[in-house]
């Protein structure tokens, strides 16, 4: 099926060509990939997909794929996929009633090929890397980017180049990015330096970009949304929660809702509420002060990942959350980490940053703006595995440096070889 598609700026609207190679507007804006759906019919689309469920093998088994009509027009031996997707989405139990809700649902992304919820934007943005001849790409990252683009330039031999904050992401995460081949150039700076210096690279030395600001990630990332709509019988729930850091997966929310909107596949429009952590809050600070957009200097959270003070989508996210009538909720350092023992000891379990979705609902359960038997999907961006400093760090409740407590912690225990020392361990 052919739908014909275009790059729009978001700020200015100016239209370009959907095979020019750019990020970004003449006026500096970000671009959108656009499609004409005025001719295509939404209920041929979902009996389409319908059908490709539960796939075997080739590229539409994979979750980004079966949707590639709303994801990227290329020839199949342009796609780049290592069968992404096709993650489960859990009922939240244990987590469920401690947050308050009764239909609290996670959609688990970090059991994603490289375990977070990367593979999705990054198998269409490797992917358009092949329509445009790219060689080499690159990214700046706090951690799950660079481990993906590692991985799908590896798959599909293209050299990757990586730049992420020296010292300040989750070792899981630059084990894989080392491990997957990637060159990994360690910066003096936080993730928004590195970001500014990697657009100023792939500029000068003709690499092609693989950050969220390309707008084809973006086109991918939106697959989450498919997925977890199509796993609920096209069954529109009232809430999805999301953590916010870059805020590339709230923008692929929103934009997929609204095709799936406008080609009359949903009706209903579930609010988005992004979850930012307090020490990277600007989102949640324009929303609340009704203030101009303006970055956070020095980020600082313990959820790495979304340690970001300028991110590049917020006027994406932005129209995400107004359009959907959701809203931006912050969660502190504390409820980030309580909530992350919650969702681990319900058996779910989620790297730090993820756990804001959990963090996030029982927030905005609390204060009411979220009704107790609403249905609510949360979104689990990341693995445990990617982080386990974090959750040592907690459960042994030696992280009073960062101001947090092990409320919930499920201690080690110490002791001597002996059946008597197991009976007292258990208390039998
Ligand atoms: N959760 C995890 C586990 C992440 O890795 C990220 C972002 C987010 C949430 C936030 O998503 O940026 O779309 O708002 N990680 C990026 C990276 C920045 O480099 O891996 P976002």
């Amino acid at each position: 099926m052919k739908i014909e598609s275009y790059l729009q700026c978001v700020r200015c609207g100016k239209t370009y060509d959907i095979g020019e190679l750019r990020y970004n507007c003449d006026c500096g804006g970000i671009l959108d990939v656009k499609r004409d759906l005025s001719q295509v019919d939404g209920e041929f689309l979902k009996a389409l997909w319908e059908q490709r469920w539960g796939m075997k093998r080739g590229i539409e088994s994979s979750g980004v794929w079966r949707y590639r009509e709303l994801i990227l027009d290329a020839p199949d031996d342009k796609i780049v996929t290592r069968q992404e997707g096709n993650t489960r989405l859990y009922a939240a139990g244990s987590a469920g009633t401690w947050a308050g809700l009764s239909n609290l649902y996670f959609k688990h992304e970090g059991e994603n090929p490289t375990g977070s919820f990367k593979d999705r934007g990054m198998t269409c943005g490797a992917s358009a890397a092949k329509l445009f001849n790219a060689k080499t790409v690159a990214c700046a990252s706090t951690g799950n980017t660079s481990a993906s683009m590692a991985s799908y330039a590896a798959v599909s031999g293209m050299k990757s180049v990586i730049f992420i904050p020296e010292g300040k992401i989750a070792y899981g995460k630059l084990a894989q990015a080392l491990a997957y081949g990637g060159i990994t150039l360690q910066i003096e700076g936080n993730f928004d330096d590195a970001m500014t210096l990697v657009q100023q690279v792939c500029k000068e030395l003709g690499i092609y970009l693989l950050n969220s600001i390309n707008p084809f990630r973006i086109e991918g990332q939106k697959a989450i949304t498919f997925e977890i709509l199509q796993q609920l019988d096209w069954q529109v729930p009232d809430w999805f929660v999301i953590p916010g850091g870059n805020l590339g997966n709230s923008s692929a929310m929103g934009k997929a809702l609204m095709e799936l909107h406008e080609l009359g596949i949903i009706t209903k429009i579930p609010k988005i509420a992004v979850i930012q952590a307090s020490g990277a809050n600007p989102l949640y600070t324009m929303w609340t002060e009704h203030t101009p957009y303006q970055a956070v200097k020095n980020p600082e959270t313990i959820a790495t990942a979304i340690k970001i003070g300028n991110p590049v989508s917020w006027e994406k996210s932005l129209r995400a959350v107004e359009w959907s009538k959701g809203t931006v909720e912050q969660v502190t350092e504390q409820e980030i980490m309580d909530a992350k023992a919650k969702l681990d000891a319900a058996g779910i379990g989620a790297e730090p940053a993820s756990c804001c979705s959990l963090a996030g609902a029982k927030k905005l359960a609390d204060k009411g703006v979220i009704g107790k038997d609403e249905t609510v999907v949360g979104i689990l961006t990341g693995n445990i595995l990617k982080d386990p400093d974090a959750v040592i760090g907690y459960h042994k409740d030696t992280l009073g440096d960062k101001g947090i407590r092990g409320t919930f912690a499920n201690r080690p225990q110490q002791i001597p070889p002996t059946l008597e020392a197991v009976k007292k361990a258990l208390g039998v």
